[in-house]
């Protein structure tokens, strides 16, 4: 059991670190990216500012409170038998922080027991923030937060994004071809927790995708959940990296069955 409490207390230190993370990853922007490799395929980078601010966010909640847990997309982590344990993706959109495209976060959310109790997306570029604690709400600095107020799939404007293997893709693109005829059009940003802000604050009326890893969701999927959205997986399934639907409960059954009639979540 979490307290109210509890739960902004996790909330304020993730804001605060993540504000000073995202303050390093604009400021390593500004001098320049540096030293890209790659991960699982060629389009698949990392810079050297993914994993200085990973560093950094690590660095600073050891030090806040050193008996808890990490998962962080570039250095991993375990369980380590803590009850509370973070999960960050230091950038989220790293391919536009590449591009210099405005459209990149630090996303850190807490999670107790297993359940993510408190989460924060900070555009690092743009210094928009979006923040929730579970059953206290979502909001963007003072303003709360909720869905878009359609009902109609076929007026909707839907997210979505592509993983970095060429087969997976091929797939995706496949699903959205039998989807974009029945949807008002489709916007691809190029970051997950972005992505589910927007739909926590109804500029987009929907998203999905599949491939995302918990990092990519965590935060952005309680922001999502506590501005009234519904997100799920497939045919019952959480959320997770087979599918994560999001989207106000009038247009979630919809858009939830077009993806599973069309095998959004199989294939490669
Ligand atoms: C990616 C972004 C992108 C999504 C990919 C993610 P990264 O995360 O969130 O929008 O389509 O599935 O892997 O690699 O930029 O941290
Ligand atoms: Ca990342």
């Amino acid at each position: 059991m979490v307290t109210m409490d509890q739960s902004a207390e996790l909330l304020a230190l993730a804001v605060s670190v993540a504000r000073s993370a995202s303050d390093l990853a604009a400021r390593m922007r500004a001098d320049g990216v540096a030293a890209v490799a790659t991960k699982s395929t060629a389009t698949d980078v990392v810079t050297a500012a993914d994993r200085a601010v990973e560093q950094f966010v690590r660095d600073a909640l050891r030090e806040a409170r050193p008996d808890d847990a990490v998962l962080g997309e570039e250095y991993g982590g375990g369980r380590d038998g803590a009850r509370v344990r973070w999960i960050l993706d230091p950038i989220d959109g790293t391919v536009n922080y590449l591009y210099g495209l405005p459209q990149y976060a630090v996303s850190l959310a807490a999670e107790v027991d297993g359940v993510v109790e408190a989460g924060v997306v900070r555009n690092a570029a743009t210094g928009r923030e979006w923040t929730a604690t579970r059953g206290g709400g979502a909001f963007a600095g003072d303003a709360r937060l909720a869905v878009s107020g359609e009902t109609d799939l076929g007026q909707a404007l839907v997210g979505t994004g592509f993983g970095y293997a060429a087969p997976r893709r091929l797939h995706q693109a496949q699903v959205l071809a039998g989807l974009i005829g029945h949807i008002r059009d489709i916007r691809r940003f190029g970051a997950a927790s972005i992505d589910l802000c927007l739909v926590a604050e109804g500029t987009l009326d929907a998203y999905y995708e599949q491939g995302l890893n918990p990092w990519d969701h965590a935060a952005g999927g309680l922001i999502a959940a506590e501005a009234g959205a519904l997100v799920t997986g497939l045919d019952g399934a959480p959320p997770g990296p087979d599918m994560l639907v999001a989207a106000p409960p009038a247009l979630h059954g919809q858009l939830h069955d077009r993806l599973s009639a069309l095998g959004a979540a199989e294939g490669p």
